[in-house]
């Protein structure tokens, strides 16, 4: 008998109770998971799937990492909860360690829920340190799905729900270099026009108004990966501009691309002014977010009266498990594995991309995170469906893995493969030659 509620008809009692994100609710008809170890989950009808996606790119440390449950255990016996205006240990030690591994000495840490406010309390930090109101971001990008965390995403998906500019935030084309929208093939040019659009948003709006351009370093829910010569340049022209730069690493930290923060690739001279964390701040264990800011945007802070704070801000338990979770990475070098993994994953996917027409792109794979772009046509570059729909095909293949008992993740046309830090080469190597078979099979469907 498994462990789930069932109706009458043997389906879980979740789908006529529940409201499901991102999906239409009487299409819902997801597994229930109820346990999981390393990089596999267990289904509540007896199942395991080896997950590629470290679910929503968050359980970097795989499911119910035995370090993080300790120690939340730990902490739920000495004590759950205090308010965030007053101290508490394992807040105190997470902020530390964050400073510590960022390089922000002198810096400040605020913590939140999760990564969506930790975007919105980040605006609300450039805004009060640099006392002007506008912020500049990426078209089709992703930083929440709150209401002004939507009107900084430029998500096609929900772009159309609020009024961006009600926000004082505008969207700035993206690095995509595989389909420039400045037209140009070359993507270091592509880099650099979308740095000068930046440059140019900044000195079109009136004379001092930009606090803040908030962007990904690296990765991204959108599938953008930049080229490498595109964080290094929005750092100089922000920096010349005297304009906060404030990095979404919400996804792309905690060795999600092969540096516990993705900006490090690029050296301590591209080093936001602001950064946002969450996802693999717990391995997802609990839900965290944080705003760690740097020394001068502290000093900024620190006279002024921070009008902001939600009452879960800096929860103990869940500061317990980013200290847990920080610990575990460095000791086990999961950082380091993430880059020698991504090494790896990123040259089979290229060996596929010569084998299978149906690919057109591969990006990414600094670390345990690639984007596979697949087309109809690979010389005109044409999508497999329009963005941001998903072929039916790829719905099929995303179906026929989970029934084989491995689970990815797809966005539109793009696979997003980011499985957990700790999976096993072999679970690797698996996941992958059955990716390749589907691939091939999608390829000659469509
Ligand atoms: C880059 C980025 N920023 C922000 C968010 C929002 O985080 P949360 O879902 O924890 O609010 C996400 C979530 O996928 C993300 O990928």
């Amino acid at each position: 008998m498994p462990a789930q509620a069932m109706t009458a008809a043997g389906t879980p009692a979740e789908r006529q109770t529940v409201l499901h994100s991102w999906c239409i609710q009487t299409e819902w008809n997801a597994p229930t998971i109820v346990g999981g170890e390393g990089a596999r989950l267990h289904t509540a009808d007896g199942r395991t799937i080896l997950d590629m996606s470290s679910l929503a790119e968050c359980s970097n440390l795989g499911h119910q990492h035995p370090r993080v449950v300790a120690a939340i255990r730990a902490q739920a016996h000495k004590l759950c909860f205090v308010t965030s205006s007053w101290g508490a240990e394992p807040r105190a030690e997470l902020a530390a360690l964050l400073l510590e591994h960022a390089g922000f000495a002198g810096g400040r840490v605020f913590f939140t829920l999760g990564g969506a406010d930790a975007n919105e309390h980040a605006v609300k930090f450039a805004r009060a340190a640099a006392a002007r109101p506008w912020i500049i971001t990426r078209e089709r990008s992703y930083h929440g799905a709150s209401y002004a965390a939507m009107a900084l995403s430029g998500d096609t998906r929900t772009v159309s729900q609020v009024d961006a500019a009600a926000f004082r935030v505008v969207h700035v084309p993206p690095p995509y270099a595989y389909r420039c929208p400045f037209g140009t093939a070359s993507p270091e040019e592509c880099a650099a026009a979308a740095v000068r659009r930046v440059a140019e948003v900044i000195g079109e709006l009136s004379a001092g108004a930009v606090a803040a351009v908030m962007m990904e370093p690296n990765a991204g829910s959108n599938g953008i990966v930049a080229p490498a010569s595109f964080w290094p340049a929005l750092c100089a022209a922000t920096r010349a501009a005297g304009v906060y730069l404030i990095a979404d690493e919400v996804m792309s930290a905690f060795g999600r691309c092969g540096e516990w923060f993705a900006w490090q690739r690029y050296g301590a001279e591209c080093r936001p002014d602001i950064m946002t964390l969450a996802k693999g701040l717990t391995g997802a264990h609990l839900p965290l977010g944080a705003v760690v800011v740097s020394a001068s945007v502290a000093r900024a802070l620190e006279p002024q009266m921070l009008m902001t704070g939600l009452t879960y801000c800096g929860h103990p338990l869940c500061c317990a498990a980013g200290v847990a979770a920080l610990e575990s990475y460095r000791d086990e070098g999961l950082i380091e594995r993430s880059r020698t993994l991504g090494a790896r994953m990123l040259g089979e996917l290229r060996r596929m991309q010569a084998r299978h027409a149906v690919i057109g792109d591969v990006r990414g794979g600094h670390g345990l995170f690639a984007v596979v772009e697949l087309v109809r046509d690979r010389s005109s570059r044409a999508p497999l469906a329009p963005w941001p729909q998903m072929h039916s095909a790829l719905r099929r293949l995303l179906e026929s893995a989970l029934g084989a008992g491995v689970s990815f993740a797809a966005r539109g046309n793009l696979l997003l493969l980011a499985p957990p830090l700790v999976i096993g080469e072999r679970e690797l190597a698996e996941a992958l030659a059955l990716l390749d078979r589907l691939l091939g099979e999608l390829g000659a469907s469509v």
